[in-house]
């Protein structure tokens, strides 16, 4: 990921991890070892992971990481290199870290690897990241699933239950759902754990199938472009949106006369046969964006396959103006930040990223335009909201893993 902004860190320092690690929690005789997962971005099926749908996100080489350590003790300790304090959880009493101020994604992973019978050790945690926080990368998911893949590795029993990335992404979003208040989908965990260099994921909420598809813009590159309005997904916007959709599921199958599963079960056609049927509110047009935002990502995935980088770049700005007018999950500042991105000749596709409500917006640009592209949607973005953005070139990284130094 190559900073062309001001993003004020880039690359981790494991020797400067592993000292300040010896600095906190002194020297010993244990092994300091260390972990890593990535943030992700979605090119394409926002707000459907949760309704059965396909998705297709791409990790990044934006990352989370950890140095960890046995310590020999029931407790579990975190700190983070750019915060004060010490915070602790026992491992007998692993519900209580739901009260600490930071750390309740780390206990809730742990909470959950014990529930699946992994005997986790007391260790001591140092964390580090090059996610930008707040900004719809997924820094929380990467966190959770550095601390499981660390935590799992650490165990006593790792012979007999084997490090299982798919598992450990489940255990990533149950955490979410208990210790932290998001009635998350599994895309973000998923591409955490099983993102690949150069490729996204096409996958499947429903089964969790997937496949790898190699990511190859060509004369073009990926640049995400940060509105810098902080997303709050614990917010209640996020569960709100859950629980319409599943009043959504009800409506449209009684409309129907199915009972399917999923939203994402229904086709356009379904859709357009039982559209007057339902009643024309905001619960409609969150079932519409579902249904055909999964069929969009079906389309998105065909043209990219065939190289056909114009109709993929049109597919995102409809999936943009569906997440926005149906599903109204963006806001002034994205809007904003796509408007003027649509506006740029050389930038053939653009569109929100990962929960909303703020954060970033992907965007498709002739690689010789970057900077022009930059300083223009910068300036006029700044214009409009008074907000400086930043902007980062995409590299496409790999998944969750230990890092040997
Ligand atoms: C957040 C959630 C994901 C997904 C996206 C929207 O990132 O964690 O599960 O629902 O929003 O696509």
């Amino acid at each position: 990921m190559k900073e062309v902004s001001n993003m004020n860190k880039n690359e981790i320092n494991y020797k400067q991890l592993k000292e300040l690690f010896i600095k906190y929690y002194g020297e010993s005789d244990q092994e300091i070892r260390f972990f890593t997962s990535p943030g992700r971005i979605n090119l394409i099926g926002e707000h459907i992971d949760y309704c059965g749908g396909l998705v297709f996100p791409a990790a990044l080489t934006l990352s989370s990481v950890c140095a960890v350590r046995l310590n020999g003790t029931n407790t579990v300790n975190l700190r983070a290199d750019d915060l004060e304090g010490l915070y602790s959880f026992d491992l007998d009493n692993t519900e209580a870290g739901k009260e600490l101020k930071w750390g309740n994604y780390q206990a809730g992973v742990i909470h959950h690897l014990m529930n699946e019978g992994y005997e986790v050790n007391g260790m001591d945690f140092l964390f580090s990241g090059t996610i930008p926080f707040g900004s719809g990368l997924s820094s929380s998911a990467a966190i959770e699933l550095t601390t499981a893949l660390a935590s799992a590795t650490l165990s006593n029993n790792v012979a007999e239950k084997g490090i299982d990335l798919i598992k450990l992404a489940l255990i990533g979003q149950k955490a979410e759902h208990t210790f932290c208040g998001v009635n998350c989908g599994i895309m973000d965990q998923f591409a955490s754990a099983m993102g690949k260099e150069n490729s996204a994921i096409l996958l499947n909420c429903a089964n969790l199938d997937y496949k790898h598809v190699p990511l190859d813009l060509g004369e073009y590159t990926l640049i995400l472009a940060n509105t810098c309005k902080k997303h709050a997904l614990g917010s209640s916007a996020y569960n709100k949106r859950r629980e319409e959709v599943a009043e959504g599921l009800i409506r449209i199958n009684n409309a129907l006369g199915t009972s399917k599963e999923n939203l994402c079960d229904f086709t356009e056609d379904d859709y357009i046969k039982a559209e007057s049927l339902l009643p024309a509110d905001k619960i409609r047009d969150r079932i519409k964006h579902v249904i055909f935002e999964n069929e969009r990502v079906k389309k998105a995935a065909d043209v990219l396959s065939q190289g056909d980088l114009s109709a993929f770049g049109e597919i995102l700005r409809e999936a943009h103006k569906s997440i926005s007018e149906l599903y109204e999950c963006t806001g002034f500042e994205l809007d904003t930040m796509f408007d003027i991105a649509c506006g740029f000749e050389d930038c053939i596709g653009s569109r929100m990223t990962g929960g909303g409500f703020g954060g970033c917006t992907i965007n498709i640009v002739k690689k010789t335009s970057t900077d022009k592209f930059i300083e223009f949607v910068g300036s006029e973005y700044t214009s409009k909201t008074g907000i400086t953005p930043e902007f980062y070139i995409c590299d496409i990284g790999n998944g969750a893993r230990e890092i040997k130094i």
